[in-house]
């Protein structure tokens, strides 16, 4: 989501607009604004656009006022829609917040507000959240301030908020932990802007106060800006920084394209994924569509798996790890090949839909297919209230933010974390693995976003790798078990951005066919990590060396045998086998990355092919 905010003696009204429109890339299923123009909050908000919400605000409210705040959705909770659109209001009507974050514990806290006599109108975390402000500065007796400060520290989650009390319109109130937060310092006297990234105040200010996690600030307009540590009030020296980038470069979090932005979120994005839901301390997976249909699962006879392109892939390393950990039988079948094939499916069967969008048509039809035999089917969306998250029976979202790319990077990974997740809460309800091996495999789940991290610094040295062979006309990607799929999206990544013909196949299969290719122009990607078949792998790789292939073996960190065959490795920490496609896929992702950069190709838009195929 993007937020942002205005307090000086302009018109916050045309500066919020625009604000918005440049933090679109955020978010954009719903906006909304609030300001007081000296008697009234104004409130206005649509489901839509930032243009659809200029047409509302036309209709509904007056412009007037130098105080307010927006904000545009990208919906983590609750379909996007009017109401749940922020800005939110408190009951009384004098507070209004936006929120851009998730909100963990935020029905606990709603149901000790409701026995307070607070009433919900959204489906909202944000709206539960304004109303625990209210009830602490009405219990406490205190400033918005110190409110939000007392009320941060019994919220479990993440969040950037700018907040306001109609009643002190002098002063705006705004925090973050784990998503960004920036305060534009006027060049005028006593004017502050309030923002996700610095682009909606560029063109007024390049002066900035970029708040750190766990911080809170009071802008006011007589004060100016005092930055207070959340967990125990005491005040931290504002820290003013000079603005040395762009507006595009903004956008895209100073990375040269939306797609390495995103390959670089993926730590952040799984933490994202299994937040909530991953609760290590009391050894339980909670996922409410999982729960809540806990029978349907256990009794399925099979999962089917629909999807396309990369989301297909995640289905593939889904087929592995439910079969591997909770032993049920899966089949994955590409969403346009299972709707036109008469398929045998019934009630007993459960589908599973994966799908970045939710739009696309193929697997929205073999979806209406598999509803019409009875089966019970599961989306797995990361676009909230999507048109596949809408027609599935129950679902789980991925909760990796928007992807702007064309190739898909962070939703792959987040796919796959959140069908691991499901895959471990039905292994332990079939009792397939022990109580000991579900604490470990928690515990290094959460492992994983570091080491994602770790994989991501081998950057460097992709980039020269990229560099040998980014005039290769072919390439060959094989890998086994858990990745094989990997394999398959690594050829995909080099495909579409870059142009190269790429194959990915099981390393054992590349004996029946593919070996007929290899000669010293051959680059061959090898997944050759410890574990899974590692010693298998290894003579397939020296089944390449002796036809003089250039072998780039993804390894464990701390490999040799590999390391004196390959030509080169790069190197991926050391993982349970079942996760390692998290680790594996990352260094693909950057090679296709740079390799698509040196040939000049557009990274974030490839030719021919659509974010979102809504035809068939
Ligand atoms: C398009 C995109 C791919 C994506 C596929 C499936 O082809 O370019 O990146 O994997 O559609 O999309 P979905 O939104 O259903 O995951």
């Amino acid at each position: 989501c993007g937020i942002v905010g205005y307090i000086g003696h302009r018109d916050a009204y045309p500066i919020i607009i625009e604000g918005l429109k440049r933090l679109e890339y955020r978010g954009y299923d719903s906006a909304g604004i609030a300001l007081y123009d000296g008697k009234t909050l104004n409130v206005s908000k649509t489901k839509g656009k930032v243009s659809d919400l200029e047409a509302r605000v036309e209709a509904e409210i007056t412009k007037q006022g130098t105080v307010g705040i927006g904000h545009t959705r990208w919906a983590t909770h609750g379909v996007p829609n009017d109401v749940n659109s922020h800005p939110h209001t408190s009951n009384s009507g004098d507070l209004v917040i936006i929120h851009n974050g998730i909100i963990e514990n935020y029905e606990s806290l709603k149901q000790e507000l409701t026995t307070r006599g607070y009433t919900f109108k959204s489906d909202t975390d944000t709206e539960v959240l304004v109303n625990l402000i209210e009830d602490v500065k009405q219990q406490e007796n205190v400033k918005l301030g110190q409110a939000v400060q007392i009320a941060l520290n019994q919220v479990i989650g993440a969040y950037a908020i700018a907040v306001f009390d109609k009643n002190k319109p002098e002063e705006v109130v705004v925090a973050r932990l784990g998503s960004p937060l920036a305060i534009g310092i006027g060049q005028n006297d006593n004017e502050f802007f309030i923002a996700s990234d610095a682009s909606p105040f560029l063109e007024y200010t390049k002066d900035a106060v970029y708040l750190e996690d766990e911080e809170m600030a009071i802008v006011s307009r007589k004060k100016g800006v005092k930055v207070r540590k959340i967990k125990d009030d005491s005040l931290v020296p504002t820290y003013v920084q000079k603005l040395q980038l762009n507006l595009e470069q903004i956008e895209k979090g100073g990375y040269e394209h939306f797609m390495l932005k995103e390959i670089h979120e993926q730590p952040k994005a799984i933490r994202d994924t299994y937040r909530g839901r991953l609760l290590r301390n009391e050894a339980i997976i909670k996922m409410a569509g999982v729960e809540d249909n806990m029978k349907k699962f256990l009794n399925a006879n099979r999962f089917v798996i629909v999807a396309c392109g990369t989301s297909w892939h995640a289905g593939l390393v889904a087929e592995y790890i439910f079969e591997d950990l909770a032993r049920i039988p899966v089949e994955v079948e590409y969403a346009s090949e299972f709707r036109y094939r008469n398929p045998v499916i019934n009630e007993n069967d459960v589908v599973i839909a994966i799908s970045q969008s939710g739009e696309t048509a193929d697997t929205l039809a073999a979806i209406k297919l598999a509803k019409s035999k009875g089966a019970f089917v599961f989306g797995v969306c990361n676009v909230v209230g999507s048109s596949i998250a809408r027609e599935t029976n129950a679902g789980a979202y991925t909760h990796a933010g928007p992807e702007i790319g064309v190739a898909s990077t962070k939703a792959f990974t987040t796919q796959i974390t959140v069908l691991t997740l499901m895959a471990l809460r039905l292994a332990r309800a079939k009792g397939t693995i022990s109580s000991s091996d579900f604490r470990k495999y928690l515990l290094e789940l959460e492992m994983i976003p570091k080491k994602v991290e770790k994989s991501l610094e081998s950057d460097a040295h992709i980039k020269i790798i990229s560099d040998i062979y980014k005039d290769s006309r072919n390439c060959l990607y094989l890998g086994r078990g858990y990745n094989f799929p990997v394999a398959l999206e690594g050829a995909l990544k080099l495909k579409e951005i870059s142009y190269i013909h790429a194959e990915g196949y099981p390393a054992a299969e590349m004996k029946h066919g593919p070996i007929a290719l290899i000669d010293e122009n051959m680059p061959i990607v090898v997944i050759a990590t410890k574990k899974g078949h590692y010693e298998k792998v290894v003579s397939n790789i020296q089944e390449i060396k002796s036809r003089k292939g250039n072998i780039i073996g993804i390894v464990t960190e701390g490999d040799v045998q590999v390391k004196t065959l390959a030509d080169h490795v790069i190197e991926v920490p050391e993982t349970l086998e079942f996760l390692t496609p998290l680790l594996t896929t990352i260094p693909l992702q950057l090679l296709s990355y740079h390799i698509a950069v040196m040939l000049d190709k557009n990274v974030d838009q490839p030719r021919n092919l659509a974010k979102s195929v809504t035809v068939e």
